[in-house]
């Protein structure tokens, strides 16, 4: 394998070899050392509200079962079944409250353990010979939920999730918990896109300066009510925990003004001002500022507008989406886009904040259409034998000599937690790379095999720490008994 150090190095300088965005060598080493081991989102909550109730994801070419089982508990089950790894779901959503294998029907419970099995006293000579207690599809090593975002990582030893994501969950709130209800979801719309999957969330990170280039003609049509897209670089970056992202300067006002400037009626008015803390109230109503693009490492992004939705009005209506930037290879990848919206709003509420998101994202648009010209173009352009040649200047924000153009916001200045600027800058983008950099640098452990039907026997990984990936959403402690950890 190439050394990948220069690489590495160069990208912590903010110089960017261009072949990053499409190097399958690279993309190769991202699959095991980032998408092995880094937490990854895959469905919120209110996607499974009831028993039975599934979703089934992927990270990568590992298909789970996201599902709510007949305790109310969510799961992530590794869609592969035990006896020769058929897909064991093959739908996308549903409810059930059991799946049963295409291939020769073994049948699993909605928490994963195995149930049927047909012929199992002529062909495996019944519990005696093959003990079906205890079976379980293979959850995902490590599962975690932050205001109803579900998310799995492929590490058994993943550092718990509300410390992965660290100061950015007070960024979140905005997005996820505008009331005691939290959000509810539609979609997602998924579309495929020729372009490297990092783009996407290097865009939404940070990319402020963008805007009044690519998203010129979205201005002029009138979408917005500020008539400048260069308005953008009088909001912020911000860069806190695992994430970061920008926001919009407001005009004056109190906190109620601004969030009414929004577009918030004031019955959500009032909610968010029982709801959110303080400090996160204080970066609107004080400082100025509300939260629009932003993402989480590696592949987790959210956008918050607030367009003009209807012809011959004024108003603006407000709109969040999730996304995720799901790689299929190095130069394509899967987009999936959700609406999301407080639960406890109007039906009149969500009908017009849907018809926003519509019109700005999602798979017709208009900003995506803009953005996924330039991300296809520049993947096409990073495959050439001359992009192996270039680094392209990713240090917006700093001299030459390493000093800052714009100085941070003091504590006077900015409310909220992280290191936050007024202006364009490359910051955010900056510290996503760093972390894409830190884990291609890091090996990874290899994993633990499970085999079915064998007694329990656990090994420890070559570091010594005991691998538990079997336990980690085990439904009972006999299921997680009778599988053989082999590192
Ligand atoms: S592969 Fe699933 S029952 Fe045989
Ligand atoms: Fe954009």
């Amino acid at each position: 394998m190439t050394d990948q150090s220069g690489v590495l190095n160069d990208v912590r300088q903010g110089m960017i070899p261009a072949h990053i965005y499409n190097d399958k060598e690279l993309f190769d080493l991202e699959k095991e050392r980032i998408f092995g081991r880094s937490w990854l989102f895959v469905a919120h909550e209110s996607e499974v509200p009831q028993a039975g109730d599934y979703v089934v994801r992927h990270v990568l070419e590992d298909s789970f079962i996201i599902s709510r089982d007949e305790k109310g508990e969510v799961r992530a089950l590794f869609n592969m079944c035990l006896h020769r790894g058929m897909q064991v779901c093959r739908a996308e959503m549903g409810n059930a409250s059991h799946f049963r294998c295409p291939y020769h029907g073994w049948s699993y419970r909605n928490d994963g353990r195995l149930i049927g099995l047909p012929f199992h006293e002529e062909a495996f000579g019944g519990e005696e010979g093959f003990k079906k207690k205890g079976q379980t599809l293979l959850p995902a090593p490590s599962l975690g939920v932050y205001n109803g975002l579900i998310f799995i990582s492929l590490d058994p030893n993943a550092e718990p999730l509300e410390d992965f994501l660290g100061d950015f969950k007070f960024y979140l709130d905005y997005y996820t918990k505008q009331s005691g209800g939290g959000i509810e979801l539609r979609g997602p719309q998924r579309w495929r896109i020729k372009a490297n999957w990092k783009i996407g969330a290097e865009n939404f990170a940070g990319d402020m300066y963008h805007t009044p280039q690519t998203h010129a003609s979205v201005v002029e049509i009138g979408l917005f009510r500020e008539p400048k897209a260069e308005k953008r670089k009088d909001g912020t970056t911000y860069w806190a925990g695992n994430g970061g992202g920008t926001t919009y300067k407001l005009p004056e006002g109190s906190l109620e003004d601004r969030l009414r400037y929004v577009g918030y009626p004031d019955e959500m008015i009032d909610r968010m001002k029982g709801q959110w803390s303080q400090a996160q109230l204080d970066v609107i109503g004080k400082d100025g500022f509300m939260v629009s693009a932003a993402s989480v490492f590696p592949n987790m992004s959210f956008v918050h507008n607030w367009p003009r939705v209807e012809e011959d009005s004024d108003d603006v209506h407000p709109f969040i989406s999730i996304r995720q930037w799901q790689p299929i290879s190095e130069n394509e990848t899967e987009v999936l886009s959700w609406f999301a919206v407080d639960k406890n709003a109007t039906d009149e509420y969500k009908e017009l904040s849907y018809k926003a998101y519509l019109m700005c994202f999602g798979s017709g648009g208009m900003f995506e259409q803009d953005d996924v010209e330039n991300w296809v173009s520049l993947t096409n352009t990073a495959a050439g034998s001359m992009a192996r040649r270039l680094l392209l200047n990713g240090r917006m924000g700093l001299l030459e000599n390493g000093e800052n153009v714009v100085e941070p916001l003091t504590t006077e200045q900015y409310s909220g937690p992280g290191s936050t600027r007024v202006g364009y800058s490359e910051y955010n983008q900056r510290e996503l790379l760093t972390r894409w950099a830190d884990h291609l640098e890091r090996p990874i452990e290899a994993a633990a095999q499970l085999k079915v039907g064998m007694t329990a026997v656990r090994k420890t990984s070559k570091s010594g720490a005991a691998l538990s990936c079997v336990t980690a959403t085990a439904p009972t402690d006999e299921a997680a008994d009778s599988v053989l950890l082999d590192a």
